[in-house]
């Protein structure tokens, strides 16, 4: 037997995992509510907050509601919301005027919001579908999706929002040259400081389903979005996409979905090392929810692990409806 090498390894990963204070020592990536983007859904139809039926857990809220859910995210130390809206049906036209009316929806709850509760920043999201009556993120002319005639209602209703109070504008309509046409403008109005998370790689997802049907575009959509959003099929586009947003004056990039696409996440990370968000999307939410309900999955557990999935891949943040829950269980250690 050779005296200098012992027959057995030196090596022994399981060392540090031998006790909760040697793997609390050894771990490499560690969830805060710092990181977390907590989207709302509001609604500008009267009544109480309803609860969206493929998503338990989440409501379309009205104004107040709003007001509450933020002072609640502020508790929390949650350091943004999304807004996304319900709109009223009889408010949808072709040409999306409601999306950049400053008393819409969302812009009331940016203006109650930041008046309430000034602490916590806000998000808001850029693309016409809430207003569209086909149900579409752009202005349609005989079934094609108008591409420079859709950046100018967007660059309207980003500066309505900005206006309005909006922290982080979230363009998640996919057109080109949007992010862009965005940012001079928002320099032109003297907004310069308003900061742009450009939905940068979005793919054209079927995990989309239930939030279309909590902001009520699942009826109106006529068709798919694979015009714009990306192929599922496609890694080296997104570094294309994130590039050439962050070349026009995006301060943040989002990939989403999230957990299909972590890859993507490490890759844009990797390259650019900018700040990098994902979306945990409705349906990803929805698919924990409805095995947390068959008793086939542990909640708590479940999702932990699916948030520390994000940090792992490289992002520096998560958009999640998970948000709260998450908050209050990291608060109790
Ligand atoms: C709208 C928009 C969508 C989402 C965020 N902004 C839906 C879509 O593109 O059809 C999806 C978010 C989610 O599923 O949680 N442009």
């Amino acid at each position: 037997m050779n005296p200098i090498l012992p027959p057995f390894p030196h090596t022994r990963l399981r060392r540090m995992r031998r006790s909760a204070a040697l793997r609390d020592l050894a771990q490499e990536h560690r969830l805060s509510v710092k990181d977390m983007i907590w989207p709302i859904f509001i609604t500008d139809v009267a009544g109480a907050d309803v609860e969206v039926p493929s998503m338990p857990g989440v409501f379309r809220r009205t104004l107040d509601g709003a007001v509450k859910a933020a002072e609640e995210a502020a508790k929390l130390g949650i350091p943004a919301i999304c807004l996304f809206p319900y709109t009223d049906p009889a408010v949808k036209t072709e040409a999306c005027e409601e999306a950049w009316n400053p008393d819409n929806i969302t812009n009331r709850v940016i203006r109650a919001i930041k008046k309430e509760v000034p602490e916590i920043a806000i998000m808001t999201d850029i693309a016409l579908d809430p207003y569209n009556a086909n149900g579409h993120d752009g202005l349609v002319r005989d079934g094609v999706i108008l591409n420079d005639e859709t950046v100018e209602c967007l660059v309207r209703m980003g500066l309505a929002q900005a206006e309005a109070g909006a922290d982080i504008l979230g363009p998640s309509d996919m057109m080109d040259g949007r992010i862009g046409a965005l940012r001079s403008a928002l320099e032109g109005a003297g907004h310069a400081d308003v900061t742009i998370l450009s939905y940068a790689a979005k793919y054209a997802s079927a995990f989309y389903g239930p939030f279309r049907d909590a902001v009520g575009a699942t009826g109106a959509l006529k068709g798919d979005k694979k015009t714009y959003q990306m192929n599922p099929g496609n890694s080296d586009e997104a570094i294309r996409l994130v590039a050439r947003d962050l070349a026009e004056g995006a301060d943040m990039v989002m990939v989403k979905p999230g957990m299909p696409y972590l890859d993507i996440c490490r890759r844009v990370k990797e390259q650019f090392g900018v700040p990098t968000y994902a979306y945990q999307v409705s349906g990803e939410y929805a698919m924990i929810m409805a095995a947390v309900k068959n008793g086939w999955l542990d909640h708590d557990k479940v999702m932990l692990e699916s948030l520390m999935s994000f940090r792992r891949a490289g992002c520096d943040g998560v958009l999640t409806y998970f948000a709260p829950q998450a908050a209050r269980l990291l608060a109790e250690g």
